[in-house]
């Protein structure tokens, strides 16, 4: 008994580190500060050394760095970065009965090439998508994305939350970690466009924008539970009015674009906006939930 708990102490001491860049050095030290032994490698080895006197290994290769620790975290650049340290000399071999957890932003079909690769040479793998950004990271509630093996994600969640406290597993489907960041990335710049119209409408009034920054800021959190419920209303089916009739934001995005128009404005995000709604309207949602439109963005 005494022996299995000294092997497990041993085997959740141990990670590897491989890229260094803002983010890899992020990583690296937050294990670093949890006591675990680190061992880094980076393509320039000179970013290696302020982590050396903060107490971690440094490699001389990938393949090296992998080592006997058990779990080993991929921070580079891209998906091409990425493929140029799987081919490398050993580094296959190395990887053979540990677990990759890969925390590079990747497409769909990038995760899926990476998965394969892992299955074709005995790697149990878990594909992430960090959701903040490096001075975030190592909070309660720094949110990472993740999938792939399930059973590696247990065997190793408890060393993986020195990175983050919110962990999201989304299943075994090795493509779901970054298809859901396509998805929350396609929020965040719909949202972005829609903040710089925003900004183009105070502006033509001659108000603060560092305040609309603010107001927005404060609207957020009340709008992300807003989007929560009409993301529980798309899976439901069911588009009874819950919260928001779709007929307000149809009146709200035409006197939007109505406004830009009469101000020359640029009516680029405006006019999709009010023309989606319109043809929601059209197509006789206005009595339904918000969440309808979907029903025309789908044809
Ligand atoms: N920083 C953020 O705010 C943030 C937030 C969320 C997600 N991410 C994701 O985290 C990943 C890393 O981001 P980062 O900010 O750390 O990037 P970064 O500072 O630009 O660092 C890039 C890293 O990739 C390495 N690299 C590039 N090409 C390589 C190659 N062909 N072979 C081996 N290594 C190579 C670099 O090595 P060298 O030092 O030798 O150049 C460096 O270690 C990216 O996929 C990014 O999308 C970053």
């Amino acid at each position: 008994m005494m022996r299995a708990l000294q092997f497990l102490w041993v085997f959740m001491k141990k990670v590897t580190v491989l890229g260094l860049g803002s983010m890899g050095v992020t990583l690296a030290q937050l294990f670093i500060k949890k006591a675990r032994k680190v061992t880094v490698w980076n393509r320039t080895r000179q970013k290696t050394l302020p982590l050396v006197d903060q107490g971690a290994a440094a490699a001389a290769t990938a393949a090296e760095a992998v080592g006997d620790s058990p779990l080993v975290v991929m921070c580079v650049y891209d998906y091409a970065a990425v493929n140029d340290i799987l081919a490398m000399p050993g580094f296959a071999q190395a990887m053979a009965g540990k677990t990759l957890v890969q925390l590079t932003t990747g497409s769909p079909a990038d995760a899926t090439e990476s998965a394969q690769w892992a299955a074709r040479h005995g790697v149990a793998y878990l594909e992430g998508a960090i959701q903040a950004a490096p001075s975030q990271m190592g909070e309660d509630n720094t949110p990472v994305l993740i999938s792939g093996s399930e059973a590696a994600f247990k065997l190793h969640k408890q060393v993986l939350s020195d990175l983050a406290g919110n962990f999201v597993f989304l299943g075994s489907k090795m493509e779901a970690a970054s298809t859901m960041d396509l998805a929350t990335l396609s929020y965040v710049y719909g949202g972005f466009v829609g903040f710089m119209q925003g900004a183009l409408i105070a502006e033509a009034e001659g108000l603060d924008i560092s305040q609309f920054g603010k107001i927005v800021a404060d609207i957020s959190p009340s709008f992300g539970s807003f989007f929560a419920h009409e993301g529980k209303v798309i899976q439901s089916k069911d588009f009874t009015i819950t919260e928001s009739p779709l007929r307000i934001s149809v009146e709200a995005t035409q006197r939007i674009h109505a406004f830009a128009q009469a101000r020359g404005l640029n009516t680029e995000f405006s006019a999709l906006a009010a023309g989606l709604l319109k043809r929601a309207q059209q197509a006789g949602l206005e009595n339904k939930e918000l969440a309808a439109l979907i029903q025309v963005l789908r044809k």
